[in-house]
């Protein structure tokens, strides 16, 4: 694989390859830019079919980080790491502390914490093996622990900003959302969605993670395959990357796409679609910013939990002013935000023009 010349690669600073023959450990960490301060972004466990597969996703996520990190105005640049196996079947203490011994050998140009795959639990074990992990347990009143909810809440203000901006609604009282994924994030989506009156349809693949939403929350449960053409005013991507795409895109009927999930557009071009199709969509990787808020400033250690949250309360304005410049612009939301990204990095040579 020539991975200098793969469509994903952007330069980035630092890609390497780790692996422990005992524990089974088979990780790659990507970092993307360090011009902001040292790569922070969490590690993903998936059972990739490939490693080609790995890398094409290390590189993407580690992109994200550094324009999420960004425009969140955080101290940080962007990275990211993989594990590849099944989180199901294949962790182990000893895993996770090789895979910190990983972390440990790059000296704090990386800082791990956890995504898709991994939990609070395993950076504890991380942890013992290096210091640049965060997303830990609560210390005291500072702020920490679990970014799931606090990612939550800045796409359940990041979905009202939204409305308010393309349905030109300030309640949701009655608003139809359909959510794909109901796991860490997305439960904690729909349970502040419910509370202000939205109409619920959700979708997984894990059907106890349904049921909950279902009985806990009065969701209407879909299928999977479909929930992308609901009949609803928003849809929320909170499972994988990559559902809007050429295939998916002409059957969506929201007017409105926001939601948690990283690298929901299969591609740049796909934000022109939904452009074309007059769907306002939210970029992923600025409304879904709270986890990382999170993350970083249990790092640093500089906030409580008060302060995080009225940190996370700023997405809607960001997100408003990239819906602004884009109607003024008659751009794709995304390009918008790629760009305001890159200036922040001192990487904004790449203008982006539909
Ligand atoms: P999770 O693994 O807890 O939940 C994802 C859910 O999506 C699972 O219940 C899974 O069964 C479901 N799912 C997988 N494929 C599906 C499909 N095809 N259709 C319907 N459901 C499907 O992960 P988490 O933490 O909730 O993250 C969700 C998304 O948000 C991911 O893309 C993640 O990268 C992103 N994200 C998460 C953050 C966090 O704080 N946890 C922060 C920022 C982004």
């Amino acid at each position: 694989m020539d991975v200098f010349g793969t469509r994903d690669f952007d330069d980035h600073e630092l890609v390497v390859f780790g692996r422990d023959a005992s524990t089974g450990l088979r990780s790659i960490i990507a970092i993307h830019s360090t011009a902001l301060g040292p790569a922070v972004g969490g590690c993903r466990m998936w059972p990739y079919p490939s490693t080609a597969d790995a890398i094409t996703d290390v590189l993407r996520l580690s992109r994200g980080m550094s324009y999420k990190n960004a425009l969140a105005g955080l101290p940080f640049g962007g990275g990211k790491a993989v594990i590849i196996g099944d989180s199901r079947s294949a962790k182990s203490p000893e895993l996770f502390e090789a895979y910190g011994r990983f972390v440990d050998s790059l000296g704090g140009r990386y800082i791990t914490a956890e995504d898709v795959g991994t939990t609070l639990a395993d950076m504890e074990h991380v942890a013992r093996a290096t210091r640049y992990v965060s997303g830990l347990g609560h210390k005291n009143s500072e702020a920490g622990g679990d970014p799931a909810p606090r990612t939550a809440l800045g796409v359940f203000l990041g979905i009202k900003a939204a409305v308010r901006f393309r349905l030109g609604r300030t309640d949701l009282d009655d608003v139809k959302v359909a959510v794909q994924g109901v796991g860490g994030v997305g439960y904690h989506v729909c349970r502040l969605l419910a509370a202000e009156g939205v109409r619920l349809s959700v979708a997984d693949v894990r059907s106890a993670a349904v049921e909950r939403v279902r009985d806990e929350l009065n969701a209407v449960v879909v299928r999977a395959e479909s929930v992308l053409s609901e009949d609803v005013d928003v849809f929320a991507p909170c499972a994988l990357g990559a559902s809007l795409n050429t295939q998916t895109i002409p059957n969506l009927r929201a007017r409105v796409v926001a939601g948690a999930a990283n690298n929901q557009l299969a591609s740049a071009e796909d934000g022109l679609a939904l452009q074309l199709a007059g769907v306002l969509y939210a970029p992923d990787y600025v409304i879904n910013a709270g986890g990382i808020i999170s993350v970083a400033r249990e790092y640093l250690r500089d906030a409580t939990e008060a302060q995080v949250t009225s940190e996370i309360q700023g997405i809607p304005a960001r997100l408003t002013e990239i819906f602004e410049r884009a109607r003024r612009e008659r751009r794709p939301t995304n390009f918008i935000a790629d760009e305001m990204a890159r200036e922040r990095i001192g990487r904004g040579e790449r203008r982006m023009v539909a």
